[in-house]
């Protein structure tokens, strides 16, 4: 069998729009692992003073986060902020609902911030809009960014941080559709709540930016955008990949890109339909694989009955444990790959993303009492944050090889999938190329482009292959410096970054 072949088609004049830096961001949420023996453990000898895990925080620093939503998330929906503000030893703990966890509030608003400017990455705070009030969110906006004389505002003043907080980006509510949120509500009652709540969001300060919540339903979109579009810059989607199988796994991201353009298709419509001029977009804020059958089987009825009559409560946590934790694969970080490219191809439409989670819950950065592991699905964006500047790329890949998965849109994907960048002021050109064979190397030529390129590969020989505790650099980076006056070998299931050290 020959190997398989294919041509990327480069024209550095050809490309998608600007990429806004706030599509790397990551998010935040009071659950298992994630903040308490996560980002903060003041008990730990690898805390600093303030109780922020070093070793994490240098980990984000190389993910480079331009912002950090936070607290959910379903949490979110629960969560009332003035529980985590003032002297530690005074705040109530709570019974969380969304986790069955115990909360103790010693990780809340100031403690969020201070953590955020240690990234320096602007805030995303995400409001309660189930079981809060619209008074509560006024309040939690007033205590965070005003200088009014208003007694939020006092209790700033008197805390650790007396300057205001600035925070530019607020969420209204969370996947405030579906059965397992507190209140889940209809799209009706949600759009009418969000409109109402954005305009007086919007008289407090109008300085801030806001995010609705969109479904993986059309019509639960239309009605929001109909109804609350006016007042939104963004509407939501969650995008998680739960499909277990190789081809599946990879499948995912194309998926969430149809829905991305339908989604768009629906922000335009609407726009024209209310008369709408504003900058409204997609915001993504939550994604990543969740290599795990769970959305899936919890949406069955059954299951849903018995959860809402509690046959089946959820175990109660007093203390932090493992939740949703995974040792991400390499097929796992290919999906990730693939997924920035669908950022890279599509500017103009989502011009925010933050990676569901950060930290432990689902994410890329896994801690263990001794140390951090940085798992696969930390490279691709770690790689991505390094050289992927300026404009995305209108990238052609033609290849006749493929394989088959049910789950992407037309039942297969093409063996190569490839997009990139383009640095406006030093037109260097930054490509991410991914071999989606499970078995064969792909020759892949290159078209419109040449010349020394500095290559990154993420490989291993098996596609299961994962960072543990035991075995942290199974899958990582390799570097080196290639002439390109040829076609590239790339190895199968594989991800090759080349950036081209001139400008093109
Ligand atoms: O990220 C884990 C959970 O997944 C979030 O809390 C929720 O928004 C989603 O269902």
């Amino acid at each position: 069998m020959p190997t398989p072949t294919a041509t990327v088609l480069v024209d550095s004049r050809r490309t998608t729009g600007v990429v806004d830096d706030r599509v790397y961001g990551q998010f935040l949420e009071n659950m298992g692992r994630a903040i308490y023996g996560g980002v903060f453990e003041p008990d730990s000898p690898l805390a600093d003073a303030h109780g922020y895990r070093i070793d994490v925080l240098e980990a984000a620093r190389e993910l480079a986060p331009p912002v950090l939503r936070w607290p959910g998330g379903n949490f979110a929906s629960g969560y009332h902020w003035r529980d985590g503000i003032g002297p530690a030893e005074d705040r109530p703990a709570r019974f969380d609902l969304a986790w069955s966890m115990l909360e103790t509030n010693r990780f809340g608003t100031e403690e969020f911030l201070a953590y955020a400017r240690l990234l320096g990455a602007p805030a995303y705070l995400n409001l309660n809009a189930s079981t809060g009030t619209i008074d509560e969110a006024l309040e939690w906006l007033a205590y965070c960014n005003s200088d009014l004389p208003v007694p939020e505002v006092a209790l700033r003043q008197a805390g650790p941080h007396p300057e205001r907080h600035n925070v530019p980006i607020w969420g209204i509510g969370n996947e405030n559709f579906g059965w397992w949120q507190h209140l889940h509500t209809s799209a009706d009652s949600y759009a009418e709540l969000t409109r109402e709540w954005g305009k007086l969001l919007r008289w407090a300060d109008n300085r801030i930016s806001l995010v609705g919540v969109g479904a993986d339903d059309p019509d639960w979109n239309w009605t929001v955008l109909n109804e609350a579009g006016v007042v939104l810059d963004w509407l939501s989607l969650h995008f998680y990949w739960n499909e277990l199988s190789y081809e599946g796994a990879l499948a995912g991201p194309m998926a969430s890109e149809a829905e991305i353009c339908d989604t768009w298709g629906l922000i335009g419509a609407a726009k024209r339909r209310r008369k709408l001029n504003h900058d409204l977009r997609i915001c993504i804020d939550e994604w990543g694989v969740w290599p795990e059958p769970y959305l899936s089987m919890t949406n069955q009825p059954e299951v849903i009955n018995r959860r809402l009559r509690a046959e089946v409560g959820p175990p109660v946590h007093t203390e932090p444990v493992p939740m949703i934790e995974y040792h991400f694969d390499l097929k796992d970080a290919l999906a990730h790959a693939t997924w920035l490219h669908v950022l890279w191809r599509h500017p103009d439409k989502v011009s925010l993303a933050t990676q569901a989670q950060m930290v432990n819950v689902l994410g890329p950065i896994l801690t263990t009492p001794d140390g951090v592991v940085r798992q696969t699905t930390f490279h691709p964006l770690a790689v991505a944050r390094h050289f992927a500047l300026g404009t995305g790329l209108d990238v052609g890949a033609l290849t006749e090889a493929g394989i088959d998965a049910t789950n992407a849109p037309g039942g297969s994907l093409s063996a190569l999938d490839a997009a990139g960048t383009v640095d406006p002021d030093s037109g260097q050109v930054h490509l991410s190329l991914v071999n989606r064979l499970p078995d064969d190397e792909l020759l892949v030529g290159l078209d419109g482009i040449a010349g020394q390129a500095q290559r990154i590969t993420l490989w291993a020989d098996d596609p299961a292959a994962a960072n543990t505790p035991e075995a942290p650099d199974r899958v990582v980076p390799t570097e080196d410096q290639i002439d390109i006056d040829g076609p590239l070998v790339m190895p199968p299931h594989s991800h090759v970054t080349l950036v081209f050290l001139g400008s093109q």
